[in-house]
């Protein structure tokens, strides 16, 4: 039986999207479908489709009592939605349904996990919230929430382990058909920890080990985790709060870690080899993955950040969209992301160009857009004497342009929105320090109506944000100072 919460939610959202126009959403992202979205939930595969949910506010373009949206899709590309499936409806959920995954159980059910958080008044009188795990069990649109609810609380944590920073469940299937969790916590030093827990069925947990502590190393508490094993590695991906930038890394505040390495024989907690931010851009935040049936890693993250979401004004109808899928690999202890190859599909009119040489501005014809698959591959005219910068802006008009720009000589890549059509002083530029090994530098850029992907070097980093450019602004432009040399082929992408 559903609630009223929920009945009035999935009542909003099909009254509300209609307001919505097909050219004010993203052509191959999934936007929300009325009002505010932040992280992805519980993707996964179940029937032989692709389910994503994600948090939800369908009232307002802003943050408030989290419900959980729902869209199902076959090549993760074109998205339909679902009603909403989670509504923040009983004593232990009423401030909120966070974040948390999902699978498919042997019954045929698809079994959802996430955080149900309430408040209550502490010691000084202060209201803060307890956060517990629960269940929902359902076919694909409707869930019931377990009876016995929450599955893990306060007893279930280590010593010292905060019960007012416990969330985001992240569930796994072993191969002895047995289920894992990782979940977030504040461990005793204040700072995040990652905690294992353990079920036969779904329904009854145990708690097996902390796998990680933060000390402080990155940003305080650790939300979202992610944990799964890939080319001999085990690899965390986390998005800590508050992080101190370190060098050109982690410049977000709220950034994400990719965390490569081993699990200690003795100990039983995962030892870094290697660590990264996932995307060195603006607006990425929150991922998940899933594998595919054909066993490939695909990564879906939240494309934006906690940090700039005061650019949004109250009038919009929807705020918040996912990233595009990404295939990730690890190599040579690193991670490697690749849009998803089902984005080839949607590819028409090639355009292609070898060997043009910009010197000041230069365009191109046929190379324009706002949904588009460009490659481009810089290198100097003359290697002994390098171009300061090459510019390539997008979304061009003679008022609004984004820019991304490549500094050879110090290896620097920058995004820039400033000139996007935002009005609001937030963050609007980035800089990566590239790790190119030759003297090219090659960019997958993958944009969308109202985002940008840049790809560097095969997947090697990527820069990700968001620009809510007229539509009508369709230029791109090429700049230089000094003189470069690139190769383009731009695909215009259909929905
Ligand atoms: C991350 C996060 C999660 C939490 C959710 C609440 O963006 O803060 O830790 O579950 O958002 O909406």
């Amino acid at each position: 039986m559903s609630s009223q919460l929920l009945r009035d939610a999935r009542q909003h959202e099909e009254i509300f999207e209609k307001n919505i126009g097909k050219e004010d959403r993203p052509a191959f992202h999934l936007s929300s479908r009325v009002g505010w979205m932040n992280d992805p939930n519980g993707f996964s595969r179940y029937n032989g489709e692709y389910h994503l949910f994600y948090q939800y506010y369908p009232y307002a373009p802003h943050w408030d009592s989290m419900h959980w949206g729902h869209a199902v899709s076959r090549d993760l590309l074109h998205w339909e939605y679902l009603p909403a499936s989670l509504a923040p409806d009983t004593k232990y959920d009423n401030f909120g349904c966070f974040s948390g995954s999902a699978i498919e159980m042997p019954d045929g059910k698809q079994l959802i996990m996430y955080t149900g958080v309430v408040k209550e008044m502490n010691k000084e009188g202060i209201y803060t919230d307890v956060q517990t795990q629960c269940i929902a069990v359902g076919d694909g649109i409707n869930y019931e929430k377990y009876e016995n609810n929450p599955v893990l609380d306060e007893k279930d944590l280590p010593e010292g382990g905060s019960r007012v920073d416990f969330r985001d469940p992240k569930m796994w299937r072993n191969e002895d058909g047995t289920l894992s969790c990782v979940v977030a916590n504040r461990a005793y030093d204040h700072t995040g920890s990652l905690l294992i827990f353990n079920s036969e069925n779904g329904f009854d947990w145990k708690y097996e080990k902390t796998l990680a502590f933060n000390h402080g190393k990155y940003g305080s508490m650790w939300e979202c985790p992610d944990y799964f094993e890939m080319n001999g590695k085990h690899v965390l991906l986390l998005s800590p709060q508050d992080m101190y930038p370190v060098d050109m890394e982690y410049h977000n505040g709220n950034g994400t870690v990719c965390l490569i390495g081993h699990i200690d024989d003795t100990t039983g907690e995962f030892v870094e080899e290697y660590n990264q931010a996932i995307d060195y851009g603006i607006d990425f935040y929150a991922p998940q993955t899933i594998l595919t049936e054909d066993g490939r890693r695909v990564m879906i993250g939240w494309m934006q950040n906690w940090d700039t979401c005061s650019m949004h004004s109250e009038d919009r109808a929807w705020v918040g969209q996912m990233s595009i899928p990404r295939e990730i690999d690890i190599q040579n202890g690193r991670l490697l992301q690749k849009p998803i190859r089902e984005l080839e599909n949607l590819r028409t009119d090639c355009v292609t160009y070898q060997n043009v040489k910009v010197s000041g501005v230069q365009t191109l014809e046929k190379v324009n857009g706002r949904c588009i698959d460009m490659e481009v591959t810089i290198r100097p005219e003359d290697k002994e004497n390098l171009f300061r910068e090459l510019t390539i802006n997008l979304a061009q008009d003679d008022k609004f342009k984004t820019s991304i720009s490549y500094r050879p000589q110090e290896a620097i890549l920058k995004i820039d929105r400033k000139f996007s059509g935002s009005t609001k002083a937030v963050i609007h530029q980035r800089r990566a320090k590239v790790y190119s090994q030759s003297e090219e530098l090659k960019l997958r850029i993958i944009m969308d109506r109202y985002s940008v992907e840049i790809f560097v070097n095969d997947g090697e980093q990527v820069m990700t944000a968001t620009i809510y450019t007229r539509l009508s602004a369709q230029n791109i432009s090429f700049q230089c100072d000094g003189a470069a040399m690139i190769d383009v082929t731009k695909y215009d992408l259909t929905e």
